[in-house]
């Protein structure tokens, strides 16, 4: 029988079977999702389908690095989708810097952003970590998070760690074998991604997104 409620990590939570954050922003929706209740607390479902976060813990991602208070620096956060849960994680005690390329979404989600005050706007290329140095100046980033469909997905995600994660903090990549080649085995080719970065990054757990993402893993790793 599903249980009622079960937590799984400080800020996640199971909630009659769904995988749900607790709403700091009580009464609203940020895309659609559905709003569960529970001993009077109100939380956001969170979709594997909509979000690769979401479907790596579905599928077993242990040792889930965020939490109340962390510094979180988020390539790709498109509309703030996933970024609204971490949100919903961090609380407003901790922050999440979103970057993204286009300003087309970014218009959506400094909306988001004007209502859940934990999280900053960035509107720039990954790929020129230093562009966005003096909007992180004097934070201690201790999570990496990126998922952006470039070619360069690993060195865009070394470069960042080299110059925003703090020692010892945690990265976790979203990789997606189309975006690096649209031919080829993408099992062989994400193996040699990962190959990549596990000369940098000392490699934790990889979790595969089947059958949420097609030939995508979220790898977790560390920096040394
Ligand atoms: C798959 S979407 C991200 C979805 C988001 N992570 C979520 O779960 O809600 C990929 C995003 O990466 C952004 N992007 C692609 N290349 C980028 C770059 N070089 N720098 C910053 N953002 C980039 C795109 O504009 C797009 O919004």
């Amino acid at each position: 029988m599903t249980k009622r409620f079960e937590k799984l990590s400080g800020g996640i939570f199971l909630v009659y079977g769904k995988l749900c954050t607790k709403n700091i922003v009580a009464g609203q929706k940020v895309y659609g999702e559905e709003l569960l209740h529970f001993e009077g607390k109100e939380y956001r479902a969170w979709n594997p389908h909509r979000s690769k976060i979401a479907a790596a813990i579905t599928n077993g991602l242990k040792n889930f690095p965020i939490k109340s208070g962390s510094k979180v620096l988020y390539l790709g956060c498109a509309e703030g989708t996933t970024v609204s849960h971490l949100s919903d994680i961090v609380q407003e005690n901790g922050v999440v810097f979103g970057v993204d390329i286009s300003a087309k979404v970014m218009n959506k989600f400094l909306y988001i952003c004007s209502q859940r005050k934990n999280l900053v706007p960035i509107l720039a290329d990954a790929a020129k970590p230093k562009s966005y140095r003096k909007e992180l100046e004097g934070i201690k980033i201790g999570v990496l998070f990126q998922d952006i469909s470039q070619k360069e997905q690993v060195e865009i995600f070394l470069a960042n760690a080299k110059m925003h994660l703090k020692k010892k903090g945690t990265g976790m990549l979203s990789l997606k074998a189309r975006s690096i080649n649209s031919f080829g085995d993408p099992k062989k080719i994400l193996e040699e991604e990962i190959k990549k970065l596990g000369k940098k990054m000392e490699i934790k757990q990889i979790v595969e997104l089947s059958p949420f993402q097609k030939d995508h893993v979220l790898i977790l790793c560390e920096k040394t």
